[in-house]
């Protein structure tokens, strides 16, 4: 039997196991109670309370506007609708990078008021000391490497990132740097797929792709872009599972045309 089906709880330890037996780790954003509650119960192994939730939840084009307090609202949501997945919360941009005791005072509020099982932080060598502070206050941290949305300004660009073998070799020397200071699974954003299989092949630990390839350790995907919520966006990495779009609209629709008809509510639907 699968490691998914006979535990109740995730925990960092059962995605250890996972990768061990080889069987792949489903995860998945939300950000708030109803929508987990869902995903949780369909069967998700981690769920993630992405800074992803500043373009999908608040409509920014970037992820850098979203503060500390806005993912701590989020992730409490979460929690609280959450039985069986292990919830990481990102950290959200400026709440980490500044120095290592603001990246831990972020942290343990994060896991103080959300009562999550971990946070998430975008970048290697450049923020390890403030990856070592959060590990030393024993809260389980995920990494994340490649496409980095924090950091569009520097780059200017969502494309694939690590094309370069500089850039390639960088992400491996980062990987394996997150790796030694005790990170339980990273996160690749957006690479080649050869070097997604390379890191995963490098390391103990989950290593869990976005537009990675299929030969990581699991993957990971915006909630609302998998169940065609949002319209726009159509990288190549992204496997759309309903068209909840037009679903949502023409339900829309056919409320208003009842309203406007007079059609809504019927004998039956009033007291
Ligand atoms: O914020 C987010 O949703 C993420 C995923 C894309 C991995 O970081």
């Amino acid at each position: 039997m699968s490691v998914h089906k006979e535990i109740k709880r995730v925990t960092t330890h059962v995605l250890s196991e996972m990768k061990l037996k080889g069987e792949k780790i489903a995860m998945l954003t939300s950000y708030d109670y109803s929508m987990a509650k869902l995903v949780d119960q369909a069967g998700i192994d981690i769920i993630l309370v992405g800074d992803s939730a500043s373009n999908v939840m608040a409509g920014n084009e970037t992820t850098l506007p979203i503060t500390l307090d806005q993912m701590i609202y989020h992730g409490k949501s979460v929690v609280k609708a959450v039985n069986r997945a292990l919830v990481v919360v990102d950290m959200p941009f400026g709440s980490y990078q500044g120095n290592s005791l603001e990246a831990l005072n972020s942290a343990i509020k994060i896991m103080k008021v959300t009562h999550a099982d971990a946070v998430k932080v975008e970048g290697g060598k450049e923020i390890i000391e403030s990856v070592e502070r959060i590990l030393s206050a024993g809260i389980p941290v995920m990494g994340h490497l490649g496409l980095m949305p924090q950091s569009i300004n520097k780059y200017g660009t969502y494309t694939v990132r690590a094309k370069e073998e500089v850039e390639a070799l960088k992400l491996i020397d980062d990987a394996k740097l997150l790796e030694e200071a005790g990170c339980f699974a990273i996160v690749l954003e957006k690479i080649p797929a050869e070097l997604g299989t390379k890191v995963a092949q490098a390391l103990k630990i989950p290593v869990i792709g976005i537009g990675a390839g299929g030969g990581v350790d699991g993957q990971v995907l915006v909630i609302h872009d998998m169940l065609g919520i949002t319209q726009t966006f159509s990288p190549r990495f992204l496997r759309r599972y309903l068209n909840l779009a037009d679903e949502i609209k023409g339900a829309v629709n056919n409320y208003v045309q009842d309203v406007k008809s007079k059609d809504f509510p019927n004998e039956r639907e009033q007291y």
